[in-house]
């Protein structure tokens, strides 16, 4: 994909990867993704803003040649993640006296990662700028925006924002920007969920410093730039905020039907009750969809037969999953069906150590569900609409 201007004299010089399937061996990528990277010419100096995955490496550095970049005095890294980072050696071939700028922590995880010598770097701190003549960088630190040694990049002349993961999504798309809400919300969303959500914390005191700043555009490492910033402001002070919504997830796996009754019996207790309810059979579940839907739930309710002694395996990978996202569920239950016994939500229980819930009391079966668990699942219902009415959660 060719580079392209964003305004005089700063331009995107990434690669979209159509193709890539999964990130992290982990997180499903629908439709693709992009590892953005932008150069910044200044009256004195140049700067390229991080650089891309090394399989997109040729992409990165034919988008330079082509521009007829001869120089390139400073190559910020924001994150040493291997999709911005990774091409940073061979970059530091074509261009041997760049230097690289990044934070203490960052500039660790690079000498570490990529073997790179320490005199390569010029280590900044929080706040600290650098000027490139006519324009001026600002660094600002933000641990935790997907790891501890991330920080964003502030453009001051221009009041461009680069986040790098923060406020990006996932999407291979060959539109340089992004305006409408409707054309990033649900994938942005998502990204947040798989990707930032345990860091919500983080996020919130950082959220404060960045909204601060005079921002016209965000342009992030994946996905398209926003020209509407307060958009996507907007969206992850709501996603990042306390509020929940009036809605349970129940994530499920049934072996032989009985737990599929339970659960399909709870939805229409719960529907009936005006509550909101997103089941998922884990068994051909999108992992990210599942993420995508703890963002805002008050209530989880995991339901699943019992292997052996205890949950099904794909119920424990789901529950690990969403223990490691750190949603801001407010409480969370058990159903599901056993033969023999079994200590399915105890230790389904022990494994949400991660989410502070209150813990609704489990409804196992012995086999088929009778009138006796129907009625069990009727009060769970009861009991769930009820404290999302007394907390009034919408
Ligand atoms: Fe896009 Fe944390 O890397």
């Amino acid at each position: 994909m060719a580079s392209r201007e964003i305004v005089p004299g700063i331009f995107w010089v990434g690669a979209l990867d159509f193709d890539r399937r999964i990130f992290d061996e982990l997180i499903p990528l629908p439709e693709g993704t992009s590892y953005n990277a932008y150069l910044i010419r200044g009256s004195e100096k140049t700067a390229l803003i991080d650089t891309v995955d090394p399989t997109r490496e040729f992409d990165l550095i034919s988008n330079l040649v082509k521009l007829g970049i001869e120089r390139i005095d400073y190559i910020v890294i924001n994150h040493a993640e291997q999709d911005h980072a990774g091409t940073l050696p061979m970059v530091l071939e074509f261009f041997p006296d760049a230097m690289v700028v990044t934070n203490e922590k960052c500039r660790d995880q690079l000498i570490a990662l990529l073997h790179l010598p320490p005199d390569k770097f010029k280590v900044i701190k929080d706040r600290e700028t650098l000027p490139l003549g006519n324009r001026t960088l600002e660094f600002i630190l933000t641990p935790w925006t997907h790891w501890p040694e991330t920080q964003v990049t502030y453009l001051q002349e221009d009041k461009i924002l680069f986040p790098c993961d923060l406020f990006g999504h996932h999407a291979a798309s060959t539109s340089l920007y992004v305006s409408d809400r409707s054309e990033f919300y649900i994938p942005a969303k998502r990204y947040y969920a798989e990707i930032m959500m345990p860091f919500r914390g983080s996020i919130k005191g950082h959220l404060e410093k960045i909204r601060a700043l005079k921002i016209d555009l965000i342009a992030p490492s994946h996905g398209p730039v926003h020209k509407n910033p307060h958009l996507i402001l907007d969206a992850y002070a709501d996603w990042i905020s306390d509020d929940v919504k009036n809605e349970v997830v129940i994530p499920y796996v049934s072996m032989h039907g009985s737990t599929r009754k339970m659960v399909e019996h709870l939805t229409d207790a719960l529907i009936a009750r005006g509550v909101m309810v997103r089941p998922f059979n884990l068994t051909h579940t999108d992992i990210g969809e599942l993420a995508l839907s703890l963002v805002d739930a008050a209530t989880v309710v995991i339901a699943t037969p019992t292997v052996l002694f205890g949950p099904h395996p794909q119920v424990v990978y789901a529950t690990y999953l969403a223990n490691a996202l750190k949603p801001k569920m407010r409480y969370a239950s058990v159903i599901g069906s056993f033969g023999w016994g079994g200590k399915a939500p105890e230790t389904i229980v022990k494994m949400l150590d991660h989410v502070k819930v209150e813990v609704l009391e489990p409804v196992m079966v012995k086999g088929l569900p009778d009138e006796k668990t129907l009625a069990a699942l009727d009060r769970l219902a009861d009991t769930i609409a009820q404290k999302h009415k007394e907390n009034n959660i919408r």
